[in-house]
């Protein structure tokens, strides 16, 4: 079976009982288990991993351009300011769907920029936790159509 990582960036480890106004109640173990089921129904093994540190983040990155995997991220805070994340994220070779819970751009204005969407397969982003849903998915989709 195909082998997607699922990255999260930073806060996401609080999902629950951050701001659930936005963010929804859903646990972030919730949301894991809710990938890796999501990924067995899809035909995908999905790994799962949230980190609040950029260099983390980046080296997961390059072990999925190592491992050619294809990866569904939450850069979280990083999406709006992380030049380093982007860079990370034009190695992949594999598609990659950038996803968001909430819908940034109808939130505040630096929300509205994202430095990784211009080197992501596709963006989801407004559905909650069916934005990651959405995004197995779509990678679900694109890796049948290449094959
Ligand atoms: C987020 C949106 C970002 O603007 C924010 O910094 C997050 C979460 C989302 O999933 O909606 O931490 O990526």
């Amino acid at each position: 079976m195909p082998h997607v990582y699922v990255l999260n960036g930073p806060n996401l480890n609080r999902l629950g009982t951050r701001e659930p106004d936005i963010y929804g109640s859903t646990t972030f173990d919730e949301l894991a288990a809710d990938c890796v089921a999501t990924g067995q129904a899809l035909g995908l093994t999905v790994t799962v991993r949230q980190t609040n540190d950029e260099s983390e983040l980046i080296g997961w990155l390059h072990e999925a351009q190592d491992d050619g995997a294809a990866v569904v991220l939450n850069p979280a805070a990083f999406t709006h300011y992380s030049y380093a994340l982007r860079d990370a994220c034009a190695m992949l070779s594999a598609p990659l769907v950038e996803v968001h819970l909430s819908n940034p751009a109808a939130r505040e204005e630096f929300r509205h920029t994202s430095v990784v969407s211009g080197v992501a397969t596709g963006t989801i982003a407004g559905f909650g936790v069916d934005s990651y849903r959405l995004g197995l998915r779509a990678v679900a989709a694109l890796l049948a159509n290449a094959e």
